[in-house]
């Protein structure tokens, strides 16, 4: 039977497509990282920036950033916090299982306004997790951008994610990668910086007329790292924000995203931060 477009369209959003999980690493003792693919050799069709919702039958839904790039075919990876339910849930599941995928949702990252840019891509905690498909697609497309900067904080090393990538990426020749924590306790075998992640702004030379900054973290994080950059002459024009709400559908429908007129889930998550910077409750 031939669907037509309106009902493909309803599928895609409302209807879980099954997914079976590659592989499963642990990342911290709280966050697992899942590699996941669609049947019959599907693309999930993502791009950076973009979430999904993760489902178990029976049990209940949560919106999940997609952490792997698009240009990385035949799979999509999601870095999960065992916070409640359904990432519990999850964190119980093994490799050849099943899960529920809906989407991808959301609005991304606007690449094309970044090609030929310096970036400034700035995330705090799990925040690494939906910058790492941004990153990824950096580095896969590296003769797009010019200069990319990679700065990560965490609370304490232990629950630094992706600590052999960013390991890489300090490496590597097409980033310049800084990351430090908040705290250290002693037996730490930790040799990298320690204090905010703002610490990390005021030494950059920064090219204020050329440069895009991305900032994904915990709300706390944001007001402080934005005054960072406007004291390096980066305005709202330049920078973009991703906001993390508690969604239900994820598809514009039940309202429990919503600040002021934007809902976080379709005009969201990723926003400029000239759109949202007015906006009561955003920041
Ligand atoms: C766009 C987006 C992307 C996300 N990406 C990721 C990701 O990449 N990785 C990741 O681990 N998490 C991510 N999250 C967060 C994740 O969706 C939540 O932690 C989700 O609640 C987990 O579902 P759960 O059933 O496991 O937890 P729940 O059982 O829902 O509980 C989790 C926490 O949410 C609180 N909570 C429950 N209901 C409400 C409510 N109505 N209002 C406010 N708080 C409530 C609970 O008290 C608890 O502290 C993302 C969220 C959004 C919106
Ligand atoms: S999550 Fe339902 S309207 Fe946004």
């Amino acid at each position: 039977m031939i669907k037509s477009k309106n009902e493909a369209i309803v599928s895609q959003n409302y209807v879980p497509t099954n997914c079976e999980i590659l592989s499963i690493t642990t990342l911290t003792p709280s966050e697992k990282l899942f590699k996941i693919k669609m049947p019959n050799g599907k693309e999930l069709g993502h791009m950076p920036g973009q979430f999904v919702q993760v489902s178990i039958p029976g049990l209940t839904e949560a919106p999940i950033s997609v952490a792997s790039s698009p240009t990385r075919k035949g799979y999509f990876e999601l870095a999960v916090r065992n916070a409640g339910t359904l990432t519990g849930a999850l964190h119980k599941l093994d490799e050849g299982d099943y899960l529920g995928i809906r989407g991808p949702f959301g609005s991304c990252f606007d690449i094309e306004a970044m090609k030929g840019k310096n970036l400034l891509l700035i995330s705090g905690g799990c925040g690494l997790a939906p910058m790492r498909s941004l990153i990824q697609y950096c580095e896969d497309n590296i003769d797009e951008f010019e200069n990319v900067k990679i700065l990560y904080g965490a609370k304490n090393p232990e629950q630094m994610l992706f600590k052999d990538e960013i390991r890489q990426w300090e490496e590597s020749r097409h980033f310049n990668c800084l990351y430090t924590v908040d705290e250290i306790k002693s037996g730490d075998n930790y040799k990298g910086k320690v204090g905010l992640i703002t610490k990390l702004i005021p030494p950059l030379n920064i090219d204020k007329n050329n440069t895009i900054a991305v900032i994904i973290g915990p709300p706390v994080m944001y007001k402080f790292v934005i005054a960072e950059l406007m004291k390096k002459g980066i305005n709202e024009e330049q920078i973009i924000v991703s906001l993390e709400r508690y969604m239900r559908c994820g598809i514009g429908k039940c309202g429990h995203c919503v600040i002021e007129h934007k809902y976080c889930c379709i005009d969201g998550p990723v926003f400029w931060l000239k759109d949202v910077m007015e906006l009561k409750g955003a920041l």
